[in-house]
């Protein structure tokens, strides 16, 4: 289960996106928001990601306007990787080595084939493990 959400500058990204999710068969649950009207993106960072470090969701999709915001709320979170990708070598990285729980995007900077091509390639790429593993304990090392 894919966890996603965006706030108002995200939110037509995201309905596109869960198209595509729908399309290529990727369950999901929708944390919001569910309109245009303005919210507060931290707010929907931190549903995401809860859900994504309590185990309720696998992975998370975060989208505001830059997805900057979101991106550094998400981050806060005790257990949260969240990589603001808006290109799709960065996505692919970002499973490789850094393992991202959750990928950022801004619905405002990239236009949704490049979403898509992000998605899936964030979802498809496997972490490598190893050394990175070693710097992602690190990362979390940091944490406490
Ligand atoms: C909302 O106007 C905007 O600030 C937000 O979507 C995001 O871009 C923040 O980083």
């Amino acid at each position: 289960m894919l966890a996603i959400g965006c706030d108002h500058g995200g939110f037509e990204l995201k309905g596109h996106i869960i198209e595509h999710l729908k399309e290529i068969g990727v369950e999901y649950k929708d944390f919001g928001t569910y309109d245009e009207n303005s919210v507060d993106y931290p707010d929907i960072a931190g549903k995401v990601g809860n859900a994504v470090v309590s185990g309720e969701c696998e992975n998370g999709i975060l989208i505001c306007g830059t997805g900057i915001g979101i991106s550094i709320a998400a981050n806060k979170i005790k257990g949260v990787r969240a990589a603001l990708c808006g290109d799709v070598y960065s996505a692919k990285m970002t499973k490789q080595h850094n393992n991202a729980n959750i990928i950022c995007m801004g619905g405002r900077v990239i236009g949704r084939e490049l979403a898509f091509m992000i998605v899936d390639t964030w979802l498809n790429e496997e972490f490598l493990g190893g050394r990175h593993a070693n710097r992602i304990e690190k990362i979390h090392n940091l944490e406490k």
